[in-house]
């Protein structure tokens, strides 16, 4: 090749690189903006909680009343900070740096953010923290990922169900473990090769003009690769599907402190 066409080269790969980091981006923002209907009622229900109470204790003067007003004041604009802390973090565009993230932390902070929307869709959520393993990724990545599932196991419940959230340390293959389990639909077996394919959906658009995009798992394939991690899918028609990802552990010595109550954990022998 000549050095122009060296040169060329270079300059295309480096212009793939950023498209899809822009790319990464978008879907990115698209998804949070999927949630803006349900974000907007939990805070319209905090503003009702904090305007009644603050009423209540303009009304009531003794202080044992204005106490419990005060409090619920307190609690309802604290849940707002967390919704909106959360929100700024997952929009935030974040470096391609990897560092030692919480499994358990990066879960929550995306939990935050789908409570309202899983509760209208009638969907319940289980949290099961059997250890909470520290990995090594870019926490910003991985909570899109995580979303990515989580609205997929929502969209795959049409008349409500449970959400089973797992994290664990898998020591022997030095992984710490995320699975998102739905009890919905399902995903047929001839489905099960196409579905991490760039557009590939099943999805309709609704009235509201969301959803089938089909970039969803091939960005989380993608997202994990780059952390040499894995994602792994196994799905029953009819009775519902388990998507799980495996992470990079940063330090193992860390990765065996149980959370409370916690089942015993082997660690096999070298
Ligand atoms: N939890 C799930 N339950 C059932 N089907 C699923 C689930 N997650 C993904 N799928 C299937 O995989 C397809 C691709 O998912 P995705 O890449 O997120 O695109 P989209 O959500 O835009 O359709 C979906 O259209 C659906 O058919
Ligand atoms: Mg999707």
């Amino acid at each position: 090749m000549s050095d122009s066409q060296n040169t060329r080269l270079a300059e295309l790969e480096a212009e793939i690189l950023a498209l899809k980091s822009e790319l990464l981006h978008a879907q990115k923002v698209a998804s949070v903006g999927m949630l803006a209907t349900s974000i907007t009622h939990e805070f319209n229900n905090i503003l009702m909680t904090v305007i009644n109470y603050a009423k209540m204790g303009i009304r009531h003067k003794d202080p044992a009343t204005r106490e419990k007003a005060f409090d619920k004041i307190l609690a309802a604009g604290q849940r707002a900070s967390k919704i909106t802390t959360g929100m700024l973090s997952y929009a935030r565009r974040q470096a391609d740096r990897r560092e030692p993230t919480d499994l358990v932390n990066l879960l929550e902070d995306v939990l935050v953010l789908v409570e309202k929307d899983l509760q209208m869709h009638r969907v319940r959520v289980e949290t099961r923290y059997e250890h909470k393993p520290q990995a090594n990724i870019n926490a910003s990545q991985i909570q899109q990922v995580v979303l990515n599932l989580i609205v997929n196991a929502r969209q795959a419940m049409a008349n409500g169900g449970s959400l089973i959230v797992t994290v664990r340390s898998n020591i022997a293959e030095g992984f710490g473990e995320i699975s998102i389990r739905d009890t919905g639909c399902g995903i047929p077996a001839e489905q099960l090769k196409e579905i991490f394919k760039p557009y590939y959906s099943t999805k309709t658009r609704d009235s509201q003009g969301q959803g089938g995009t089909g970039l969803g798992l091939a960005l989380a394939r993608e997202v994990m690769e780059s952390h040499g991690g894995r994602i792994r899918v196994e799905s029953a028609p009819g009775k519902g599907t388990a998507f799980t990802l495996k992470l990079p552990l940063a330090g193992i010595s860390q990765a065996v402190i149980p959370v409370a109550p916690a089942p015993p954990i082997t660690i096999p022998v070298a």
